[in-house]
C-alpha cells in the first residue's frame, strides 16, 4: 500500500548564516528529520545566503545520515548579505528569486540571528517567499520576545540556541582557570565574545567570575576610577587573594591618551552586514588594573572556545523542541514567522507547548536587559542568576580550600 504524505512533491531547503554555534547541526538535523515525516525533499543550502547566489551551491539532506550532536554547521556558513549593505552596495536579491525558482524550493528555513533572518524577513516582505526563521547565536542578543517570570513579575527575555552551549562552555573557561589564578594571587581578565551584548559574559560568574563589565554600560574615565578602587578591594578581600574578572570584547573603555570611549578591533574591516571583528580589550584592561593598582594581572582571550565543541543538551532539546514548532507552521502555511520559547524554563519543560511564533518583522537586536545588571556593583543581578540558572544549572567552581600552619623556625 502507498501512502501519499502531506507534502510530497515539495522541497523544503534550509540554509545557516553568520557565525557558527554548536546547535546549528542539531537545528539542521530536527528540522530535516521532521520535513521529511511530513514528505518534503529537503535540500540544504551551503554557505548561507551564498549558496543562493549565482549558479547556487545546493545540497540534498532527505536521506543521508546526519549528526546534530557535532558542533557547528555540516552545511557551512559565511556573512553574505544579498541585500546592499554598507561593505557591499549591490542588490544581489535577484540572484535568490532566481534560484529559488530554478531548485524548485518550496518554503525556505533560514537559520541565523538578526543579519541572516533580518534578510529572509526582505524576501518574506518584499517577495512573498515562504520562509521560516530559526534563531541562532551565541550572543543571545536576537530579540525572541522570551517571557522570564521573576519576583511576581514577567520581563522580556531572550532564548536563542547556541548560547545554552556558548554559556556552558565560558562557565566550564571559567572554573578551570582558577588553579592558576589562584596560583600566582593574580587579576585575570577574561574577554569573552558578544559584541554589543552581555549575555554570553554573564555565564562567566556560573564558573566563580567575581567580578564583569558588560558593553551596554560604558566605562567612562569617572567610572573606571571607580572601578579601580573596586577591584583592588574586592581582590584584597578575596581569600585566596584571586579575581577574575570577566569582560565582554565589545566593552566601550575609556582612552585617556585620545579622550575618547573605544573598543578594541582584532581588525577594524567591516563584514558585509557592517561589522568590525572585536578582540584584545582584555590585554589593555589588565595593563591598567596593573598599573593603577600594583596588582598583577593578566588578560585571557576565550574567542571561539564557546562556539567549539558539540550541541550541549539543552541546546540539544531546545533546538528539538523548536523544530517541533516548525511543524506547526508547516501545517498551516504560516510562514514570515520563527518559532521561540514563549517562556524560559528549565530543560526538564522544554516542550511545544512553550512555544509560540513571532513574525519576523518583530526581530531585532535586544541587549542585555538594565535589571540583569548591576552597574555599581559590576556584577549581574539576582534576576539574571535566576535566568541562567534555568539553562546552566547551579553556579559550579573547583574549590580547594587551605590554610597552612606557618612553620616557625626554633
Ligand atoms: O556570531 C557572533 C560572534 O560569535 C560574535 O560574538 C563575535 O564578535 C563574532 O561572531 C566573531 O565572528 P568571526 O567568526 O567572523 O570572527
Amino acid at each position: 500500500m502507498r501512502t501519499e504524505k502531506l507534502f510530497s512533491g515539495k522541497t523544503l531547503a534550509i540554509l545557516s548564516g553568520g557565525g557558527d554555534t554548536p546547535a546549528i547541526n542539531s537545528s539542521i538535523e530536527c528540522v530535516r528529520n521532521r520535513a521529511s515525516m511530513l514528505g518534503f525533499k529537503v535540500y540544504g543550502i551551503q554557505r548561507g545566503w551564498k549558496g543562493l547566489l549565482g549558479n547556487g551551491d545546493v545540497v540534498d539532506l532527505t536521506n543521508i545520515p546526519y549528526n546534530g550532536i557535532y558542533g557547528g554547521t555540516a552545511l557551512l556558513s559565511s556573512r553574505t548579505n544579498p541585500f546592499p549593505g554598507k561593505k557591499n552596495t549591490e542588490d544581489r536579491s535577484e540572484q535568490i528569486l532566481r534560484n529559488i525558482e530554478r531548485y524548485k524550493i518550496d518554503v525556505l528555513v533560514t537559520i541565523g540571528g538578526d543579519d541572516t533572518n533580518g534578510a529572509a524577513k526582505k524576501l518574506y516582505e518584499q517577495y512573498g517567499i515562504p520562509v521560516i526563521g530559526f534563531p541562532k547565536t551565541i550572543d543571545n542578543d536576537l530579540r525572541t520576545h522570551t517571557l522570564h517570570h521573576y519576583g511576581g513579575q514577567q520581563n522580556e527575555t531572550v532564548l536563542c540556541p547556541g548560547f545554552p552551549s556558548g554559556a556552558l562552555a565560558i562557565k566550564k573557561l571559567t572554573a578551570k582557570l582558577h588553579t592558576t589564578n589562584e596560583s600566582h594571587q593574580r587579576i585575570m581578565v577574561l574577554e569573552v565574545m558578544g559584541r554589543d551584548a552581555g549575555w554570553l559574559t554573564g555565564s562567566a560568574i556560573f564558573g566563580g567570575a567575581q567580578v564583569a563589565l558588560i558593553p551596554e554600560v560604558e566605562m567612562t574615565r569617572e567610572r573606571k576610577d571607580f572601578f579601580f578602587e573596586f577591584v583592588k578591594e574586592k581582590y584584597m578581600r578575596s581569600p585566596k587573594r584571586s579575581l577574575i574578572i570577566a569582560v565582554s570584547e565589545g566593552v566601550r573603555w575609556w582612552n585617556e591618551e585620545k579622550q575618547t570611549l573605544d573598543m578594541v578591533y582584532a581588525s577594524p574591516d567591516l563584514d558585509e552586514y557592517g561589522h568590525p571583528r572585536f578582540g584584545g580589550i582584555s590585554g589593555v584592561i589588565a595593563s591598567e588594573i596593573s598599573k593603577r593598582t600594583g596588582i598583577e594581572a593578566r588578560g585571557q582571550i576565550s574567542g571561539y572556545i564557546p562556539r567549539a565543541g558539540k550541541c550541549s543538551e539543552y541546546d540539544r532539546r531546545l533546538t528539538s523542541t523548536l523544530a517541533d514548532k516548525v511543524v506547526d507552521l508547516l501545517l498551516r502555511a504560516d510562514y514570515g514567522k520563527m518559532p521561540v520559547m514563549k517562556n524560559i524554563v528549565p530543560y526538564s519543560e522544554l516542550e511545544e507547548y512553550h512555544t509560540s511564533a513571532i513574525e519576523m518583522g518583530n526581530i531585532g537586536n535586544f541587549p542585555l536587559p538594565e535589571d540583569y545588571y548591576n552597574a555599581n556593583e559590576f556584577y549581574f543581578t539576582d534576576q539574571y542568576i535566576d535566568f541562567l540558572s534555568n539553562i546552566l544549572g547551579a553556579p559550579y567552581r573547583m574549590e580547594f580550600d587551605y590554610e597552612f600552619p606557618l612553620v616557625i623556625p626554633h
